[in-house]
């Protein structure tokens, strides 16, 4: 099964993620959690895609395409799911063609739909765990214990790329670059749109009807 999650920065991907794969056993991978590993661990690809990430702009497609490539082959559980990838027309079709050599294709690709205003809300008040990067929000979504996360007990931190300037870059950058994206998937008839706006309970109730 390989599953894509689309939505704007803060839609709410990497929360419903965690979740998904873990209830259907499949591989989560995030563009956006590599790319940070790569940066926390300084190597080079991390030390070019940090300017990139902390303004708010795409890192360039042969990076990411050459990033996601690899990890696609025998996956050790039942599928894939893909977040934050593929986030430019360019991205989706390498990713087609990707697929289509090894004789298969994206199952589904699931667009949250969440308005701008929340998008705000919900980056302005996110903390994330630097070590599994699960996500919290200071009023939808508190830890348990202040500032800590509940999975790994790490001090929790503000992404950088969530401050106000860069919020408002990454929002313009999804809107420009992002959104053709959705009409790729939709044109190949496997778009299914789900209301993020919600909660995180019932989105993830919509989520696992849309997945099937
Ligand atoms: P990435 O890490 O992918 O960031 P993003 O797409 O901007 O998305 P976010 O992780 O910010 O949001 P999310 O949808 O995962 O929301 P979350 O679940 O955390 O990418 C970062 C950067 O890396 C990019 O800007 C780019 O530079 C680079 N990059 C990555 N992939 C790339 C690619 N393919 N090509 C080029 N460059 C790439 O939730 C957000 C908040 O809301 C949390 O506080 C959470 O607790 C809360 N929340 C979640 N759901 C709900 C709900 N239903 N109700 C209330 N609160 C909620
Ligand atoms: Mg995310």
């Amino acid at each position: 099964m390989l599953i894509v999650f689309l939505g704007a920065p803060g839609a709410g991907k990497g929360t419903q993620a965690k979740t998904l794969a873990a209830e259907k056993n499949l591989t989560h991978l995030a563009t956006g959690d590599l790319l940070r590993a790569e940066v926390a661990a300084g190597s080079e690809l991390g030390l070019a895609a940090k300017a990139f990430m902390d303004r708010g702009d795409l890192v360039p497609d042969d990076v990411m395409i050459g990033m996601i490539q690899g990890r696609l082959e025998s996956p050790r559980s039942d599928g894939i799911l893909l977040d934050g990838f593929p986030r430019t027309v360019a991205q989706a079709q390498a990713l087609d063609d990707a697929l289509s050599a090894a004789d298969t294709s994206v199952d589904r690709s699931i667009y949250f739909e969440v308005s701008e205003d929340e998008l705000v809300r919900r980056l302005a008040g996110r903390s994330t765990c630097p070590d599994c990067q699960r996500a919290y929000h200071d009023t939808f979504n508190p830890p348990q214990n202040a500032d800590k996360c509940d999975d790994c007990d790490e001090g929790l931190i503000r992404r950088e790329d969530d401050k106000p300037e860069a919020v408002r870059n990454r929002l313009k950058v999804y809107e420009t670059q992002t959104t053709p994206v959705l009409d790729h998937y939709r044109n190949a008839g496997k778009l299914v749109q789900v209301d993020g706006e919600q909660s995180i309970d019932a989105v993830q109730s919509d989520l696992a009807a849309a997945v099937g």
